[in-house]
């Protein structure tokens, strides 16, 4: 359980479990019957456990109790007033300059065929996918071969300088990339309407709304007309995986009054539906760039 970020993380990505916060999320509910437990049930746990014991396991299920509380009150504020929680563009940055990147992020992929209806489904189906193309939160490198495989260009962009060395080594001089290295809401140097289809995997699931909200204005500047968006985010809160407080409504909402027309949301795909991102509850938005001089929204 980490709760100290400088040592982060020890994380559950070998399990596929994405990293762990820096404040432990552990005390979702009691894991004893303890503290809600009639007087003759909590007499005959002392006697039949000791003192010692019963002292000792009280004292855990009571801090449990207060962590939950808390880790609520916390959330709460943040839903509230718009805070980052621990999901800061600095504790995102120390994350994953520091993350081993050497597995190519395949740590978070559970199979080759869901990856392969992803990019069969996000990717291929649109045809702006051929033309410039925009990652945010490249990471290892897992989206960004199959995307740069079918791109004329592609920018990538991420907080993390690690990351971007270790992009650049991946895709060599054979493909025309840009790397920009952002503050966590901007995209520094993207020319005015020049981008494609943007594409981001994982990372926006990191990310506060505020700041979330700052990329979707800077995607109605970089984006063409008629540009697409496959951006993967939290669909609702449930304080696993690190998740933020970004929300779908929180997308739909910035993407709609930056010009964007949602098309999709969803948390399932293939023929029978049977590849998802819904363990964390996640979903998957793609919206497309009205011209300019379209006001109505979706569609
Ligand atoms: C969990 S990794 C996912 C990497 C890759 N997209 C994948 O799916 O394997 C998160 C990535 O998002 C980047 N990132 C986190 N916050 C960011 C932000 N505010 N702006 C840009 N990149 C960010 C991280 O540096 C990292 O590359």
């Amino acid at each position: 359980m980490i709760t100290d970020p400088p040592d982060l993380p020890d994380d559950g990505a070998a399990r596929g479990n994405g990293p762990v916060p820096p404040v432990s999320t552990f005390a979702q509910r009691p894991t004893s019957p303890m503290s809600s437990a009639p007087r003759p049930i909590q007499v005959d746990l002392l006697r039949r456990n000791g003192p010692l014991w019963f002292a000792h396991h009280l004292l855990a299920v009571t801090a449990q109790a207060v962590a939950a509380r808390n880790l609520a009150r916390s959330r709460a504020l943040e839903e509230r007033y718009g805070l980052p929680g621990t999901n800061t563009v600095r504790v995102n940055r120390t994350v994953w300059q520091r993350w081993d990147w050497s597995n190519g992020g395949r740590e978070w992929t559970p199979s080759t065929e869901w990856q392969t209806a992803l990019v069969e489904e996000f990717v291929l189906a649109h045809p702006e996918s051929a033309g410039t193309v925009l990652e945010v939160g490249p990471g290892g490198g897992r989206w960004t071969v199959p995307l740069a495989g079918r791109a004329r260009d592609v920018v990538l962009v991420d907080i993390a300088p690690a990351v971007l060395e270790h992009c650049w080594r991946l895709l060599g001089s054979a493909v025309r990339a840009e790397y920009v290295l952002t503050d966590g809401r901007s995209l520094p140097g993207v020319p005015d309407r020049t981008v494609d289809f943007v594409f981001s995997f994982d990372c926006f699931v990191h990310v506060a709304p505020a700041d979330f909200a700052a990329y979707a204005a800077e995607f109605a500047r970089v984006v063409r007309d008629g540009g697409v968006l496959v951006l993967h985010h939290p669909d609702r809160r449930t304080g696993r995986g690190w998740r933020s407080a970004l929300t779908t409504e929180h997308v739909r909402s910035a993407l709609t009054a930056q010009g964007f027309a949602v098309l999709r949301v969803c948390d399932r795909w293939g023929s029978h539906g049977q590849f998802g991102v819904d363990g964390y509850r996640d979903a998957i938005t793609v919206a497309r760039k009205k011209p300019v001089g379209r006001t109505e929204t979706d569609g």
